[in-house]
């Protein structure tokens, strides 16, 4: 069995997986920054969270386009959702023919819609079942196996559920330390995530333990790793609030984020405009990437903010980079991450060629 999560120095610190954000041209400009300032980025990445049965479907071919991905991102980890035990085993076959590090069993999502078909956290609540998907797992591949999980469903129920999931032999679990009805509400608790190292070291598990709740820089993730023994932290929306956050722990890490000027920042977003166009070619919406500028922008002022509100009404990449130079003088025209025009034919966009179904609300996370 190969050693991704027993081999890699602790702490490991990993991107969360996030739903229409983590796609696979974000989590290469997130290692490309990252090298860009001398650090190496996230330990680990992972797919956003996929449909074992386009899983199935996927040929290196012709996959899933949450299921694409590029050797630069490695490691990844495909993260799977499901109920059927028979499609777990066809899913981590195919899973592995793809390429995949590792697969990682949503067992946390909290949204309503996955938890009514009893998949993702409604398994805290179906041991049988969640046990079956593990073992249908390892029956199809002999890649590292994973669990990413909540402390219960209502109130905590935290070392008799890991504890569980440790007696299956999974390889990680990565703890988010809520209960699925607070959704993203309140505080994520971390004395939970020590309770299952704690668990963990006195029955001799192998099993990696994450934290994972309300990190927001690679210090914050650092302390809690001391407080709780943890091997390492998943990092989520902290990357929001900074996209160098992984490249900080370069020896000459990038100035603070909003310290930075904003043409400055807002290069980084002209590339990731580039960036999304190349890959999707107008296959997801542009209006998915939208939900980004703000964390570019930062607006400071009113004109800032003026300039943000018109970029919000523009329709595609070409014209939302021609108003930052045009109009607000913002990027560059030598830019070196400046699109060509031709490259970005207007067409190509708009919302009716979503590649994917939405299966849950940002929102619910
Ligand atoms: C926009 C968004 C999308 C998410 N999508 C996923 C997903 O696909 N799979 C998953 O396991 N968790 C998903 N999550 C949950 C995160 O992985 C993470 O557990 C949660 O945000 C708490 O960590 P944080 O405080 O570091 O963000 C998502 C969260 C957000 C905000």
């Amino acid at each position: 069995m190969s050693s991704l999560w027993t081999d890699l120095p602790r702490p490991i610190f990993t991107l969360a997986p996030m739903e229409d954000v983590t796609d696979t041209v974000f989590r290469r400009l997130v290692r490309s920054w990252s090298h860009r300032w001398g650090a190496s980025g996230p330990a680990v990445m992972f797919s956003e969270f996929t449909r074992v049965d386009a899983a199935i479907r996927s040929t290196p071919e012709k996959c899933d386009g949450r299921l694409r991905f590029d050797d630069y991102e490695r490691p990844l980890v495909a993260q799977i959702w499901g109920t059927n035990p028979r499609e777990f085993e066809l899913g981590a076959q195919a899973l592995e023919a793809l390429g995949f590090d590792g697969i990682d069993i949503n067992m946390g999502c909290p949204a309503w819609k996955v938890r009514k078909s009893g998949a993702c956290s409604a398994l805290i609540a179906n041991r049988n079942l969640a046990a079956e998907l593990i073992a249908s797992c390892r029956r199809g591949s002999s890649l590292p196996l994973s669990v990413k999980t909540r402390i219960g469903i209502t109130v905590p129920e935290t070392e008799e559920w890991c504890g569980f999931l440790l007696d299956q032999g999974v390889d990680a679990i990565t703890l988010h330390g809520r209960v699925a009805d607070q959704m993203s509400e309140d505080w994520a608790d971390w004395r939970e995530v020590r309770r299952v190292v704690e668990l963990r070291d006195r029955c001799g598990a192998p099993t990696a333990i994450f934290g994972n709740g309300d990190v927001g820089s690679l210090e914050h993730a650092r302390r809690l790793v001391e407080q709780t023994g943890a091997d390492g932290v998943m990092i989520g929306r902290g990357i929001f609030f900074d996209p160098l956050l992984f490249a900080r722990e370069s020896a000459a890490p990038p100035p603070l984020w909003e310290e930075m000027p904003l043409p400055e920042r807002v290069s980084y977003l002209a590339e990731h405009m580039r960036e999304y166009h190349r890959e999707w070619q107008g296959r997801r919406s542009f209006e998915v990437l939208k939900k980004f500028f703000r964390n570019y922008f930062l607006p400071a002022d009113s004109r800032e903010q003026e300039i943000l509100n018109t970029l919000y009404t523009v329709g595609t990449p070409g014209k939302a980079i021609a108003l930052l130079r045009e109009q607000a003088g913002l990027v560059d025209s030598d830019e070196v991450y400046l699109p060509e025009e031709e490259e970005l034919p207007e067409d190509l966009f708009g919302d009716n060629h979503e590649l994917h179904r939405r299966d849950t609300a940002v929102g619910e996370w």
